[in-house]
């Protein structure tokens, strides 16, 4: 038997050179670690002397190759090496496992050995290729068995669903718990290699618990799935928030081990807007606090002097967002229909709702009546808040003559002043006359365009008796009238 060191070291002393000797001459044939001279090696061998071998036990003869060395002419012995080979060991049986070598499977070689996944190796790791009794064989034989796991752990409230075996490499058990009881954790683990050595299993032994949830409440939302009130482990509830509200966290829980829900149930919070908005154009139809819910409608009308929009809604709502929705101008500014004047002009830029509009005359024209008007809601509409004023055709200064002079009378005219259109005097009659009519006169216009005194002139007229009494009486201003009367009324009726 050779170890696998003393062979190094044999085949690298006999690699040393041989010692010098005469030419002509060879020493000793060389020595192999495979072969051994056939006859005793003789002192020194001629030119040409020839030396046979035999491949040592565990060796074989190399197919080709003439167990024979020359002595040739400068003193060497002829190299025709490895004329024996190792025997070989063949590959060895390790099921389950592998072997690896460095150099080959013959005689003298060593191989060492690995189990595949799961398997441990039982006896030793390496077997060398030895010889025993003309035979090479490898001297060692380990195998790859499973390897094997403690028995699974007892649980309480449960079992295993398969009963005893052994628990090896792979092996998967299964437990269950009792009724009642919940099973946390997994209920299946398996045997895994663990340190290639001794076994584990891939995880502890699920727990068997009593497991109650609470029924999960949700303000302003309600469940959409998982109805009931009495829940246990890995119990799901999904929950949707009602209209106009957000919500707040996971909208799906379970009940955990800890008989609680997991995430905690979500919240359902408002959607707010703010203040309802305001219009230039339209006004709430109805009171509306500050903030509104998601969803709500607030009808607006317009305000007077403006009319709804053709499709467009007055409805504005509240959205998601908490920002109001509302169609752009849903109420237009109403018109007044444009007004006219005749021998004049509207001076206005639009006749929208709360214009004003001036109103001029052409020349020779007088503008009678508003010299503006505006715009101004009226009932369902638009109207002008006065009527359209008129354009009068302006007439020339019209001047009267002196008014007429009346006999027994007189008038307050001013001698040489002009007499206007319009202008009155009033008459009055000398004592012991009275006016007959109207006193007085007025400068008008004839049909001509000539300023004319109007008609009739007044005339002053001779004082009938009774009338002169009474003046006479008032001149006198003392006494009862009774008493004169006979007295005077002779002379005065003449
Ligand atoms: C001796 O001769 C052989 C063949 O001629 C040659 O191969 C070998 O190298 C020689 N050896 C020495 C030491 O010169
Ligand atoms: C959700 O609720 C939490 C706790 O009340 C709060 O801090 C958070 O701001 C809310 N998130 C939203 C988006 O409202
Ligand atoms: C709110 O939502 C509406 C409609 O989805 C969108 O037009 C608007 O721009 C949003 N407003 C804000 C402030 O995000
Ligand atoms: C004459 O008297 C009347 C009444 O007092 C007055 O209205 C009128 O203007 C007077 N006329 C003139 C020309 O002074």
């Amino acid at each position: 038997r050779y170890s696998g060191e003393s062979l190094e070291w044999l085949r690298a002393s006999l690699n040393e050179p041989p010692p010098q000797h005469p030419a002509g001459d060879c020493p000793q044939p060389p020595r192999f670690v495979f072969a051994e001279p056939l006859t005793p090696p003789e002192p020194s061998y001629a030119v040409g002397a020839t030396q046979r071998y035999k491949c040592r036990p565990g060796y074989t003869r190399a197919r080709g190759k003439t167990p024979v060395v020359t002595c040739l002419e400068n003193s060497t012995w002829s190299e025709n090496p490895d004329f024996c080979i190792g025997k070989s060991c063949g590959p060895p049986d390790i099921p389950n496992g592998r072997f690896d070598y460095t150099t080959d499977l013959l005689f003298g070689a060593t191989v060492t050995f690995t189990c595949n996944v799961g398997y441990r190796l039982v006896g030793q790791e390496s077997a060398q290729c030895v010889l025993r009794g003309n035979e090479v064989f490898w001297n060692a034989h380990p195998y790859c068995e499973k390897i094997p796991c403690l028995a699974p752990p007892v649980i309480e409230n449960g079992q295993l669903t398969d009963g005893n075996r052994d628990f090896v490499f792979g092996m998967a058990v299964t437990y269950s718990c009792n009724k009642g009881f919940s099973l946390i954790g997994d209920s299946t683990i398996h045997c895994t290699a663990g340190d290639n050595l001794n076994g584990m299993w891939s995880g502890p032994a699920p727990e068997c618990k009593v497991v109650r949830c609470e029924n999960p409440e949700v303000k302003n939302g309600k469940k959409s799935s998982g109805f009931g009130t009495a829940y246990t482990y890995k119990d799901t509830v999904t929950f949707e928030c009602d209209p106009g509200h957000l919500l707040n966290g996971s909208y799906v829980v379970t009940c955990e081990a800890d008989n609680s829900w997991k995430p905690p149930p979500p919240m359902c919070d408002p959607i707010l807007c703010g203040p309802a908005p305001r219009f230039p154009f339209a006004e709430l139809t109805g009171a509306v606090g500050d903030s509104s819910l998601a969803g709500t409608e607030l009808s607006y009308r317009c305000k007077p002097g403006y009319a709804a929009a053709s499709g467009r809604s007055s409805v504005v709502t509240c959205l998601n967002n908490k920002t109001w929705s509302a169609d752009p101008d849903f109420c237009i500014r109403q018109r007044c229909s444009p007004p006219t004047i005749e021998n004049g002009d509207v001076i206005a830029d639009n006749f929208l709702f709360g214009t004003v509009v001036t109103f001029t005359c052409h020349p020779g024209f007088e503008l009678k009546g508003s010299s503006s008007a505006k715009c101004v809601a009226s009932g369902n509409g638009v109207n002008w808040d006065t009527a359209s004023p008129y354009c009068e055709r302006q007439l020339p200064d019209v001047l009267c003559e002196e008014p007429p002079t009346i006999d027994n009378g007189m008038h307050n005219g001013t001698k040489g002043g002009a007499f206007v259109h319009g202008s009155v005097v009033v008459y009055k009659c000398k004592d012991g006359f009275a006016l007959a009519g109207a006193a007085s006169v007025r400068c008008t216009v004839d049909h001509q365009d000539r300023g004319v005194w109007s008609k009739p002139t007044p005339e002053c007229k001779r004082a009938s008796l009774h009338v002169l009494y009474l003046s006479l009486m008032l001149a006198l201003g003392a006494g009862h009238p009774a008493m004169y009367v006979q007295e005077l009324a002779h002379p005065l009726l003449m």
